[in-house]
């Protein structure tokens, strides 16, 4: 409409500006029309009247005169008319009109003078009239009197304005009529061709190619349809080879690579991309606080971590949160845009939500509610009925979101994590051919501890609406089967490892999560340069380097690991001046109160230990607390001799992972809590419990102390069991269970 209207609106100003021109011509010409006539009736009258009072005056017949004026007032539109004797005085004048005579008219004297006829307007009362004065001459030319007629001239006024209104009704009936038909004409030759390409090309976009019928369109316009035709089916023709080949290629290799994991999701899911939902976007644009310029950020996050290497191996759509202040800034009309930036590898869909909304369901529902319910760190869970409502409205709007997306036929949803447990049952609704999975990448606490949450049951219904549902480990599986048999209505099938419930069964299976292990092509860039920088920086040289990377979440086990070193340094002081840990430590959730404090706390532990051991040149904890990007983080891998993992609890651990793998040389040794999904594979780690102190520090000093060989050793089985259990394989194994559901559902 607003293209419409700007396109049109030169037109309408053109012709309003030429009616309105000749408007005035047109009621100037009527006016001076009306004026000439008005003045020659007047004239005319004036005449007659100047015979008849001719003889009056002769004579000063006053009652004649009278009679005569009250004669010519019923002419039409006469106002009125008068007789003036040779002095100037009224002799007679038209009664209705008699206050005529008050009026100061010094035009009568320069009559007698000069016997001129005079014909003017005249203002009187509240109106305007013409008069018209001729003298009364006798046979010698001497003057007698005067005779006045007076004409009513608001007829004149009348008239003209009619003429205007008819003239404006004209030209607002004119504009109405080309604005309607512009826009027809506007609908008619662009809107509705539009239109239908636009519906054919969504149907196109979403596989739906058996609704699609041919256009017929001439023109430019049927040129660029048909160009579209043929790309449209190329795309297809690509498509279907690209599917095809990789079903072949699949069947050859054996480990898996980023390539293997592509031709397997384009032999399994053919056409249908592959959709990712999770509430933490892989790619933030953050306002830089010292440039002011938006740059492009990984965030801390295993989600990211594990999934980002499938889709960039792949393609498809990852819709996430977009949380960071600069993320308007790089999306499309429909919120996209693509990622890695320069690289646009897969789609990143990038969901708003409002403070409120981000307060309630992420701070809130999420992380005080759910985090800590399903991790055994003993910090209690906050339940509020209206962050829960926050969450559900949430959920929601993700699935509103990724229905727009989802293909015509068996689209595949993978749901990341605790952020949405509700989302599945909200898609089926509308998409019960869809085929959704869920991933929880944290632990999976046993029925007892789940049966505090307020709001059990509408989370494992929500869950329940999968056909799969993955863990890390069997023992968290085991968990999820017995909290679903206690707390809903169902059957669990042991066998199958299966939960049915309203005729609905969903697949619970166990795939430890992994990271791509630098294989498949990304291979390790290690700048000893910058190796060599940090060292020196931090006055590492010559020192056994310690390292811990770590978001800053009480489920870490940062102050634990403190603790240890501490005792480590106490029990054995011949490592003093000679071991430094290095803490890399993001800022998380920093608006939930416990995440606030622990920051604080752990500063103030740092500070104190510091100060305890510190010779002036050395401290034993270098403390850098600040986002670290991926790259940033492969120097200090590479030169630690030893990696701590401490979390008191967690899913899986992939900072564990990243460690092993970044390893080429076999050097370093990994400390690893037993609470980790990682300690089931990483066997060859030495094993702590980090609550307790005494064992912990002991187990520093093991790991320093280990014979080389050994190390190696260690380090070699760990990195193979990462090379073959890499993310590749993780999201294999998931595809592969995922599209025999489809066959099964198909
Ligand atoms: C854990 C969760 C992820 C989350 C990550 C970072 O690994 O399983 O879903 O993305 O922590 O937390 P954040 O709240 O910053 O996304």
């Amino acid at each position: 409409m607003k293209r419409v209207l700007l396109f049109i609106l030169p037109i309408l100003i053109i012709i309003s500006v030429v009616f309105t021109v000749s408007g005035i011509v047109q009621v100037r010409f009527t006016q001076d029309k009306l004026m000439d006539d008005l003045k020659r009736k007047a004239k005319t009258v004036n005449e007659s009247l100047e015979l008849s009072a001719r003889y009056i005056l002769v004579n000063n017949d006053l009652k004649s005169a009278n009679r005569l004026v009250e004669i010519f007032q019923r002419k039409e539109r006469l106002q009125g008319c008068a007789i003036y004797d040779k002095d100037g005085q009224i002799l007679a004048i038209t009664e209705r009109f008699s206050d005529w005579s008050q009026k100061d008219k010094p035009y009568i004297k320069d009559m007698l003078i000069n016997k001129n006829p005079r014909g003017e307007l005249e203002s009187f009362r509240e109106y305007t009239v013409y008069s018209y004065v001729q003298p009364v001459l006798d046979d010698d030319n001497n003057v007698l009197g005067l005779v006045e007629v007076l004409y009513d001239t608001s007829y004149m006024f009348n008239t003209l304005t009619e003429l205007w209104k008819k003239i404006s009704v004209t030209l607002i009936i004119l504009i109405l009529l080309i604005t309607i038909i512009a826009f027809l004409i506007q609908r008619q030759i662009f809107i509705l061709p539009v239109r239908r390409l636009t519906q054919w090309f969504s149907h196109f976009q979403r596989g739906e190619t058996d609704k699609l019928r041919p256009f017929k369109e001439e023109g430019e316009f049927g040129k660029l349809i048909s160009e579209v035709e043929q790309v449209a089916l190329g795309l297809r023709v690509a498509r279907k080879a690209v599917s095809d080949e990789a079903h072949v290629r699949i069947q050859k290799e054996e480990v898996w690579t980023e390539a293997k994991l592509r031709d397997l999701i384009h032999a399994k899911l053919g056409e249908n991309a592959f959709f990712v939902v999770s509430n933490r976007e892989p790619y933030l644009h953050i306002i830089d606080e010292n440039t002011g310029v938006p740059k492009c950020v990984r965030p801390a996050s295993g989600v990211v971590t594990a999934i980002d290497p499938i889709l960039r191996a792949c393609g498809g759509t990852w819709v996430a949160h977009g949380s960071a202040n600069a993320d308007r800034q790089f999306v499309n009309s429909k919120n996209k845009l693509g990622v890695p930036p320069g690289e646009d590898r897969y789609i990143l869909k990038r969901v708003w939500l409002t403070k409120e909304e981000e307060d309630g369901y992420y701070y809130g529902f999420s992380n005080e509610g759910l985090w800590p319910l399903c991790h055994v760190t003993h910090t209690r869970p906050i339940f509020r009925e209206t962050d829960w409502q926050m969450y559900k409205k949430v959920n929601q709007k993700f699935a509103d979101s990724i229905l727009e997306e989802l293909p015509a036929k068996n689209p595949f949803v993978f749901i990341q994590d605790y952020h949405f447990t509700l989302l599945a049952k909200m898609i089926k609704e509308k998409r019960p051919d869809a085929i959704v999975a869920i991933f929880w990448h944290i632990p999976w606490p046993n029925p007892e501890v789940f049966a505090i949450c307020p709001y059990q049951h509408e989370i494992l219904e929500g869950m329940l609406a999968c056909d799969l549902i993955g863990f890390h480990l069997q023992f968290h599986c085991n968990n999820f089967l017995d909290t679903a048999n206690r707390l809903v209505e169902c059957r669990v099938d042991t066998e199958k490892f299966s939960i049915v419930r309203a005729n609905k069964e969903t697949f619970v299976r166990a795939f430890p999560i992994s990271v791509d292990g630098y294989i498949g092509g990304n291979i390790l860039k290690i700048d000893p340069e910058q190796i060599k920088k940090i060292r020196k920086e931090y006055n590492l040289e010559d020192k056994v380097v310690a390292l811990g990377v770590d978001r800053i979440d009480y489920t870490k086990g940062i102050i634990e690991r403190i603790m240890a070193i501490d005792r480590f340094l106490e029990k054995y002081p011949q490592y003093r001046n000679k071991f430094v840990f290095v803490q890399l430590a993001a800022p998380s959730r920093t608006h939930i109160k416990r995440y606030h404090e622990l920051i604080a706390e752990i500063d103030e532990l740092v500070e104190k230990k510091n100060w305890k051991y510190s010779d002036g040149v050395w401290n034993p904890i270098v403390y850098l607390k600040r986002h670290f990007s991926p790259e940033e983080i492969v120097p200090y891998y590479s030169l630690a001799d030893l990696c701590i993992v401490s979390s008191l609890h967690d899913g899986m651990n992939l900072v564990a992972k990243e460690y092993v793998s970044s390893k080429n040389d076999l050097s370093g040794t990994l400390i690893l809590s037993r609470f980790t999904g990682a300690s089931r594979e990483l066997t060859d780690a030495i094993q702590i419990n980090p609550y307790s102190i005494e064992e912990f520090s002991d187990a520093i000093k093991f790991a320093i102390e280990m014979p080389v060989e050994e190390k190696r050793k260690r380090m070699e089985n760990m990195r193979n069991i990462v090379k073959e259990n890499n993310v590749y394989r993780w999201a294999g194994k998931i595809i592969t269970e995922l599209s025999a559901l489809k066959k099964e559902a198909g």
